[in-house]
């Protein structure tokens, strides 16, 4: 592990402009430099770097964080890859820690595991290349499928005999403790005795994105119908199926070249295309496609184009594919091969040039993909187009990119003939839908549950009594736009305790007896006392999480605009960024919303803080006011409708209260 003074050093050295300059050309604008984003296309420059603070920021993409960040994303460095990246760069010497007892245990079992697995992996090949029956049986069994020797040995194929300990004692006169063959799932133990898993297979070892062997899927050699096709690792310590994508270590490189990854089902999907020069294929071979296999897409690229059989089975398995992906933001395309056709057999029988082609030429996006599809199988029952409109709807409506969600929209409504306003009514609703559900398994888990009326009064969320009615909608979209509103000025609050919290003001006050006196704030103390005070923490819970690294700060000072910027809790820092890169902006409006006039900076810093913590108080009890009168408009029992309308009043009253504090200091 490397020391923590090491990467104190290396965070203390490294600059920004350094460490972007070695991949984009950068030009001084200001007290920023701006160059072209390496993380999109773009033809005129919207990257910027702030040398400053540290960090850089993409205008076009959205991409910011600061020089770990950037090379990891760039680089798809680890963390300690990018400190000895970074150490090597300005000549730091790297130190490394000695591990806690327990943690240097676990690293050695995994190490032993992942031993075990090289071993057996060149075992499988020695058996296949080496012996008489691997080469009559294996290697022609291969080679008939149509895999070049070269091939072969690219993805490290081998062979298992038939035999019940043949593994195990090679490993054994080998030297090796048996212990880890039995964790990795190669062997079975019974009663202390070891018996291979796999028997008279072919053998495809499957490789974690560093090329390590972590477990194996084996394929009976024939087409024998009692015996399962393949037999696969079971999850272990190393190998986690739903984390794992067969084929990445060996596409990895060609999917961030071509900018997309070509998803498949099987092992020899992938070989095979790889083999035909289509070296961006991967498999989520053993488990049907998970969120975390999407994620590791996403780290090369955010286009994914599926290709899966023609068969009905495969059509359904690439919708259920094709929503996971849209969801996690990635842009998705499908081609549907010709029926009785797998990948494996499609890149066996044509060129490259062919396969590429068809490839360009047949994507579709998922909305004429799934519209044809379920076109055909509605054809003009109205009943059965209902269902396929809100199919198609589902699918736009898990989309996280507002404007991307918009032009599906356009086009769905384009190419199924229907009105746009009906489409968004129905893509609303299950939104909003979704984002219920997603409210209520979040609030379930969520660790900040306890925070005072973060739970009675959830952001875009309509409210509880829901279902009372059937036309609350207008007033509901009220409702929603009053709280997004409040989560404006609930940044405004963490932008401004993240850059002047330790700021002093002074406060001119009368004492008891009239005299004036005067009393020295920091920004912070004000903030969080007005807050705290009134019990109003931030909805929002990376702002919660912000907000509560300024409550754990006591009478220490507060921390600095830097500690955000580059925290390890990357959400934190994309906030942290995202707020105090707008600023500009952001003052802007505020500025004129309150048409505040400036006198003097220390009179401004004063005004502003008040005026932030007013105006999000405002916003807030707006927001609750509209729930309560909500609720007053159904059927109440006497009760407590009173209990409504007293609580009513008390809001209005402080609303009037706030209007007036708020007018003192905006005047
Ligand atoms: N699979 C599995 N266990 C099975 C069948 C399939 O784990 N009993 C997984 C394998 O990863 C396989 C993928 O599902 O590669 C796709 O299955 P299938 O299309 O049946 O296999 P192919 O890859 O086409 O295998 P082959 O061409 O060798 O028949
Ligand atoms: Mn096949």
């Amino acid at each position: 592990m490397i020391s923590r003074t090491t990467i104190d050093q290396v965070m203390d050295t490294m600059r920004i402009e350094d460490v972007v300059g070695d991949y984009v050309s950068l030009k001084r604008r200001g007290s920023n430099m701006l160059g072209l984003c390496p993380f999109h296309n773009e033809k005129t420059p919207s990257f910027n770097v702030s040398p400053q603070k540290g960090i850089f920021k993409c205008f076009g993409c959205g991409q910011a964080g600061n020089s770990i960040k950037f090379l990891m994303e760039l680089e798809k460095f680890s963390y300690p890859e990018t400190i000895k990246y970074l150490a090597k760069k300005y000549s730091i010497n790297v130190e490394e820690d000695e591990q806690p007892d327990d943690v240097r245990q676990e690293i050695q079992e995994r190490e032993s595991m992942l031993l075990a697995n090289q071993w057996a992996a060149s075992f499988f090949q020695e058996q296949m290349w080496d012996t008489d029956l691997g080469q009559t049986v294996a290697l022609s069994y291969f080679r008939e499928r149509g895999f070049t020797d070269e091939t072969i040995k690219e993805f490290g194929l081998g062979f298992h005999p038939e035999g019940y300990t043949l593994l195990a004692d090679a490993a054994k006169k080998a030297g090796y403790n048996l212990n880890y063959f039995a964790k990795t799932g190669l062997s079975i133990e019974k009663d202390g005795r070891y018996f291979d898993r796999f028997r008279n297979r072919v053998m495809f070892p499957i490789r974690n994105t560093s090329g390590k062997v972590i477990g194996f899927g084996g394929r009976i050699l024939g087409n024998d119908k009692k015996v399962a096709k393949y037999l696969n690792s079971p999850e272990s310590d190393v190998y986690h199926k739903s984390s794992v994508l067969y084929g990445l270590y060996e596409a990895k490189k060609a999917i961030s070249n071509e900018d997309e990854a070509i998803l498949v089902e099987g092992y020899t999907d992938v070989i095979s295309l790889h083999q035909a020069g289509i070296q961006n294929a991967v498999a989520s071979s053993g488990t049907s496609l998970t969120t975390e296999q999407i994620r590791l897409i996403r780290r090369y690229t955010q286009n994914v184009t599926i290709l899966f059989d023609g068969d009905s089975a495969g059509i359904k398995a690439s919708f259920r594919g094709l929503d996971m992906i849209l969801e996690q933001g990635l842009n998705v395309k499908i081609i549907p091969l010709p029926k009785g056709e797998d990948p494996d057999s499609f890149a066996r029988g044509n060129s490259t040039a062919f396969i590429k082609e068809h490839i360009r030429r047949e994507a579709k996006d998922f909305i004429s993909y799934k519209t044809s599809v379920l076109k055909d199988e509605a054809a003009g029952d109205p009943i059965k187009t209902a269902g396929m409109i809100r199919e198609i709807v589902h699918s736009l409506a898990i989309i996280p990119d507002p404007i991307l969600r918009s032009l599906y929209l356009k086009e769905c409504s384009l190419k199924l003939d229907m009105d746009e306003q009906t489409l968004i009514f129905e893509m609303n609703r299950q939104i909003k839908d979704n984002q219920q559900k997603a409210y209520k398994s979040s609030s379930q888990s969520s660790g900040y549950s306890s925070a005072p009326n973060a739970n009675d009064f959830p952001q875009d969320v309509p409210p509880d009594d829901y279902e009372y009615s059937g036309d609350g909608s207008i007033t509901e979209t009220a409702n929603t736009f009053v709280h997004s509103t409040a989560l404006a000025q609930e940044n405004d609050i963490i932008r401004i305790l993240i850059q002047f919290s330790n700021n002093a003001v002074i406060y001119h006050e009368t004492n008891e007896e009239g005299e004036r006196e005067d009393h020295v704030y920091r920004v912070g103390d004000i903030l969080l006392n007005e807050l705290v005070s009134d019990e109003l923490y931030p909805l929002d819970q990376v702002n919660m999480r912000i907000f509560n690294s300024f409550m754990e700060a006591g009478q220490e000072d507060f921390p600095v605009e830097s500690f955000f910027l580059h925290n390890d809790d990357q959400e934190i820092a994309n906030r942290a960024i995202e707020l105090t890169t707008t600023q500009h902006t952001l003052s802007l409006h505020w500025k004129e919303r309150h048409q505040i006039h400036i006198t003097n900076e220390e009179d401004l810093t004063r005004k502003m803080v008040l005026s932030a913590a007013y105006s999000f108080k405002f916003r807030r009890v707006e927001g609750m006011l509209n729930d309560v009168n909500q609720k007053l408009r159904h059927e109440l029992p006497e009760e407590i409708m009173m209990k409504y309308v007293e609580e009513c009043m008390g809001l209005q009253q402080a609303k009037l209260e706030l209007a007036r504090q708020l007018s003192y200091v905006i005047v």
